[in-house]
């Protein structure tokens, strides 16, 4: 087989500014990291809370490992399901307030394996144009009728919703904060126009699980929504600071996916020490809700500096703040300056974000140096000024 294509496949993302490399870092992932043995300030990560290297999840990864040893076997339903899994599905239940909870792998695996359990041929989603990619391929997967309407737009999702008709089933899938733009999803709207419709819906919480609510539990809670029928998704990789996902809803449903969805099904499940670990994150996002008074103070700052600055955050509200650049190239540029001034931040291109619209994906953390969040913010808004205007 020649291989000519990708070498052509190659060349064109180079030419276009959307080639991908992957950046080594040496130690743990912390509000500031070692790229190229070099110290910098890290605004890349999805670690919002700075659990990922908390000394008491380590330590219970490291105690799960000494009990339950390094690997689970095979897939819960063959080689048995190993404690850890079962103590941290009843947590993740208590914590959300929800009857049930089922781990997945990934978020990737979870959002596969519920909406492919939940949508086939004879159904029809509806997707918000900015959700996921993970959401993208599982419609499709699906092989469901998929409808993707404009962003966060609820006129138009009632409008497509009145005009699908003959479908057996309807569902609606939205991310709960969006990965790319950190805005927050008009759940109250849009669980009114589910009701309405006779559709069910799944918010994607990846990036709200933790750090959204009183007490951390994501968006619903923020926007004081309480509906058992609204099936949650969430990832344990972000701000658990561990790794993994879970979906939580009612007892019938996490029954059925554990039947028929076939990324749980078919496929090893986690480690028990990454459970362990996620158990013992849960318990610190439980126990101590300073830490996300100190993740809002935070993005409060950054996001309001860049914006005084005349910077386009578009509507974030959260950790997650895009400075829209436009151009690949330009984003390309600027990233690799800030790094060479301390910052490390990555140019997030299309196909993840839509043409034209490149930018820096800044993610703040709760335990960021206020000194270093200040110099961050001050260099980047005199490189991008710089390059921008
Ligand atoms: C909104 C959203 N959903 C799902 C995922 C996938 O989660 P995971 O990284 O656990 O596979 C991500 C990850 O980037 C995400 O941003």
């Amino acid at each position: 087989m020649s291989f000519d294509f990708v070498e052509r496949a190659l060349k064109d993302l180079k030419e276009g500014d959307l080639y991908r490399t992957l950046m080594p870092i040496d130690g743990p992932q912390g509000p500031r990291v070692r790229v190229s043995g070099k110290d910098v300030i890290n605004l890349s990560s999805n670690n919002y809370l700075g659990l990922a290297n908390h000394p008491k999840v380590k330590e219970a990864s490291i105690k799960a490992v000494e009990s339950c040893g390094a690997g689970s076997g095979a897939s819960r339903l063959v080689s048995g399901t190993m404690r850890p899994h079962l103590e941290l599905e009843e947590r993740l239940a208590t914590f959300k307030g929800t009857e049930a909870a089922l781990v997945f792998n990934s978020g990737y695996h979870a959002n596969l394996g519920i909406i492919t359990t939940l949508a086939g041929r004879e159904d029809i989603i509806f997707s918000d144009r900015l959700n996921h990619a993970s959401i993208v391929d599982a419609c499709i997967l699906s092989r469901a009728k998929f409808k993707r309407y404009p962003h966060c737009d609820v006129n138009s999702l009632e409008r497509i919703l009145k005009d699908s008709k003959g479908y057996r089933r309807k569902l609606i899938v939205t991310d709960g904060v969006f990965s790319m733009d950190g805005d927050i999803a008009p759940l109250k709207d849009i669980s009114m126009l589910a009701e309405r419709y006779g559709a069910t819906l799944m918010v994607d919480d990846a990036h709200a699980t933790g750090v959204l609510g009183n007490h951390g539990r994501g968006t619903l809670e923020h926007l004081a929504i309480d509906n058992p029928d609204i099936i949650q998704m969430g990832t344990l990789g972000k701000a658990v600071g561990s790794f993994g996902a879970f979906v939580t809803g009612r007892k019938t449903l996490i029954e059925y996916l554990i039947n028929r969805a076939r990324p749980f099904i078919y496929t090893t499940a986690l480690p028990p020490s990454v459970c362990a670990a996620s158990i013992a994150a849960l318990d610190i996002i439980m126990q101590e809700p300073n830490l996300r008074d100190e993740l809002w103070n935070r993005s409060g700052f950054f996001r309001g500096y860049l914006n005084n600055a005349g910077l386009d955050t578009l509507m974030s509200e959260t950790q997650i703040i895009p400075v829209v650049i436009g151009n690949a190239r330009t984003a390309l540029t600027i990233s690799n300056e800030l790094l060479e001034e301390g910052i490390f931040v990555q140019a997030i291109r299309p196909p993840t974000v839509p043409e034209g619209t490149s930018r820096l994906r800044v993610t703040v953390m709760a335990n960021h140096d206020q000194d270093d969040l200040k110099y961050a913010a001050e260099t980047n808004k005199r490189v991008v000024l710089n390059k921008i205007t």
